[in-house]
């Protein structure tokens, strides 16, 4: 039998966490076209290259969360009904603050500001513990690039959305994979055929 001074000593066992985000992926040519401008890049400007496969637009981000928070992180954003739209990717750059090369966009759009407007509102009604700095969006194509140079040109690309997806990081030998935990398809307007 315990008493209470031995229960207190034994260490709670931690819950079991995953390190989550909001996203949008990108459609295979999009994604081709941004994987080969950063290998180029890169050559510049030294760091890492992101894995192909991992290139997104992160709109949400909510970092280690207890796993049995998931259902009703999915059902906050189920509330969300995403518009299928275009934006495009119309700049490129190289921020010293944290060695990143990135591709993004000189001013929000506004489909891309409602939709991350809709999932922030959500996910704060349900009071899910987010990053709630202001929404800059970009896609991380290189990191820890520590040479300033010039960039390689860029062409503005179209990216087509079609929904938005909850991201779980995954630790592999190859590094972090991201795999998504829940899709929600975008809705097609009239307005757009
Ligand atoms: P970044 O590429 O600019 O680092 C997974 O880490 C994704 O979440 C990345 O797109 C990352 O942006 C983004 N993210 C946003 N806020 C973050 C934070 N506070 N810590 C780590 N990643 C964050």
């Amino acid at each position: 039998m315990t008493n209470e001074l031995e229960t207190s000593l034994v260490p709670a066992p931690k819950p079991a966490t995953l390190r989550l985000f909001f996203a949008l992926w990108p459609e295979e040519s999009v994604k081709a076209k941004m994987a080969g401008w950063a290998r180029r890049a890169q050559e510049r400007t030294g760091g890492r290259l992101m894995h192909p496969d991992n290139l997104h637009l992160t709109l949400a981000f909510l970092g280690d969360t207890p796993a049995d928070q998931v259902e009703r992180i999915k059902a906050a954003a189920a509330r969300v009904s995403p518009r299928t739209f275009d934006w495009e990717l119309d700049t490129v750059g190289h921020w010293n603050h944290n060695h990143i090369v990135w591709a993004g966009t000189t001013a929000v759009s506004e489909p891309l500001a409602l939709l991350v407007t809709e999932l922030r509102t959500a996910l704060m009604q349900a009071e899910i513990v987010f990053d709630a700095k202001a929404f800059v969006p970009h896609i991380t194509l290189v990191r820890n690039a520590r040479h300033v140079a010039v960039l390689p040109d860029w062409k503005p690309l179209r990216w087509r959305v079609n929904g938005f997806a909850l991201v779980k990081s995954v630790r592999t030998d190859e590094g972090s994979r991201y795999v998504n935990a829940a899709e929600w398809p975008g809705i097609e307007t009239k307005a757009e055929r």
